[in-house]
């Protein structure tokens, strides 16, 4: 027989994933797991149940819904020509797409509103860093159809807060805004005040801010900036040019709020990136992130199924960053304690059980054991040759067991197995049949 030739060298290359997209790996995956559990109870709490979108839609989707202009559809996402010729792009964000799934669906025809709920990957062509990737996770969920009521906007932002609390993600901060009615009315006599305001402190704005001058006035007001803050603070306030419809509305939504007893801060500032957004704004800042704060993203958006050829609709909803929000939670475990720790789900101690066996007849009946242990919810590792006990033993306590099984020849022939504690070394003695309920009384 040949052996295989060895390739050459440029062939023999180590791949790497991606710049701004990374692995996620056990323990860290347990606490994705954990987080996304508690979104699927506390939604369906709520009434919404789970929509599975495609990750690439037409990049005419994203243009017309989140906007051609605005940084994300202009500059960061990942299209390309499919191979008959039409665009193709990698989702940058799910609003677009569960609005192109209401109409395409006929949803209009359900009860409506209907309540619709997602997760999973999105794509962003964005500079890397902390909290920041090309390829990142969201939560989001949106409320589509069944009217305006200032109730619907305050109950999805009462979830999201019902969500953070459920997780135990201390540090979140809301800031809600309204940032008018569409484009031709209220919005668009404020948009000239503030270009007006804007082209009066040009000189001392940078170059971006400059540009937006003219593309996008409302976008300056997001700018982190250190020199432009003080002169941003002088600039004319939306909640001053809102029409009555839209102050009667924003302070509805406010009270709606208070109701529920949710907790916010305004933030007059706050015109979020994308084209689709009218009236209630809102975004939540989280702990321990740096720059990267914002933990969720959201508001209404009433415009956007017509705008996608879909029935007048009324619509709100937001999204989540769960890397963030991961990363939040483990700052957020790192600054109390281990135990903290373990409640965020990063512990490596899922393992419940190490079965340390020797000798033929005690691998048969590990083989069982492990079995029997697995069928009844344990996590059980077993390993696959024999070991001395010594190393076995700390192996388990390498992997985080909680106990390690040990079964020997003798054990096997006594019929009574031992079952060592690791956190203190205590042993027990066990009939097979005791074993399980044992196991499940001090867990
Ligand atoms: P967004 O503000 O663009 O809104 O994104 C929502 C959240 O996604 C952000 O607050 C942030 O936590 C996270 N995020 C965004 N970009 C990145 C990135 N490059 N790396 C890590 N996390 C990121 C939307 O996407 C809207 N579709 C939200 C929405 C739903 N509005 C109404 N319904």
């Amino acid at each position: 027989m040949s052996e295989a030739p060895t390739p050459a060298p440029e062939k023999r290359r180590r791949f790497q994933a991606i710049k701004g997209v990374r692995d996620l790996l056990p323990p860290e995956t347990t606490l994705w797991n954990r987080v996304e559990q508690t979104a699927h109870q506390v939604f369906a709490t709520f009434g919404f149940g789970e929509i599975r979108l495609p990750i690439f839609e037409p990049t005419e989707l994203f243009a017309r819904a989140v906007g051609a202009d605005t940084d994300v559809v202009s500059k960061e996402m990942y299209s390309f020509d499919d191979r008959d010729e039409t665009s193709i792009s990698l989702r940058p964000e799910a609003t677009a797409s569960v609005c192109r799934a209401y109409i395409e669906n006929g949803m209009q025809q359900l009860p409506q509103p209907v309540k619709l709920y997602y997760l999973g990957p999105m794509f962003r062509r964005e500079r890397p860093q902390k909290g920041r990737y090309r390829q990142f996770y969201q939560i989001g969920a949106e409320v589509l159809g069944g009217g305006d009521a200032p109730a619907i906007d305050a109950e999805v932002i009462q979830m999201l807060m019902a969500f953070f609390d459920k997780i135990n993600l201390s540090g979140t901060t809301l800031y809600v805004n309204s940032i008018g009615h569409s484009a031709d009315s209220c919005r668009r006599g404020y948009v000239e005040t503030l270009r007006t305001a804007l082209q009066g402190v040009k000189e001392k704005l940078g170059a971006d801010s400059q540009r937006r001058i003219d593309t996008n006035p409302l976008r300056v007001l997001d700018s982190k900036l250190e020199s432009e803050q003080a002169i941003i603070e002088t600039l004319p306030h939306i909640s001053d040019h809102l029409c009555d419809d839209c102050r009667v509305n924003y302070a509805a939504v406010k009270s709606e709020l208070e109701l529920r007893g949710v907790i916010y801060k305004e933030n007059w500032r706050l015109v979020r990136g994308l084209d689709y957004y009218m009236r209630t704004t809102f975004e939540i800042t989280a702990q321990g992130l740096g720059s990267q704060n914002a933990v969720c993203g959201g508001g209404r958006y009433d415009g956007l199924v017509e705008l996608l050829g879909g029935p007048p609709t009324k619509g709100i909803g937001f999204a989540i960053g769960e890397d963030r929000l991961i990363l939040s939670l483990q700052e957020g475990a790192k600054a109390t304690d281990a135990s903290a720790e373990q409640s965020a789900g990063t512990s490596l101690r899922s393992l419940t059980v190490y079965i340390a066996w020797m000798g033929e007849r005690a691998y048969a009946t590990a083989v069982r054991a492990a079995k029997d242990l697995r069928n009844a919810g344990f996590s059980v590792e077993l390993p696959p040759v024999a070991q001395k006990f010594g190393k076995a033993l700390g192996q388990a306590d390498k992997l985080g067991a909680k106990f390690a099984l040990i079964l020997g020849d003798n054990e096997v022939a006594e019929g009574l197995w031992t079952l060592k504690t690791l956190s203190d070394g205590t042993q027990s003695k066990l009939a097979e049949p005791a074993l399980i309920e044992h196991l499940r009384a001090s867990i």
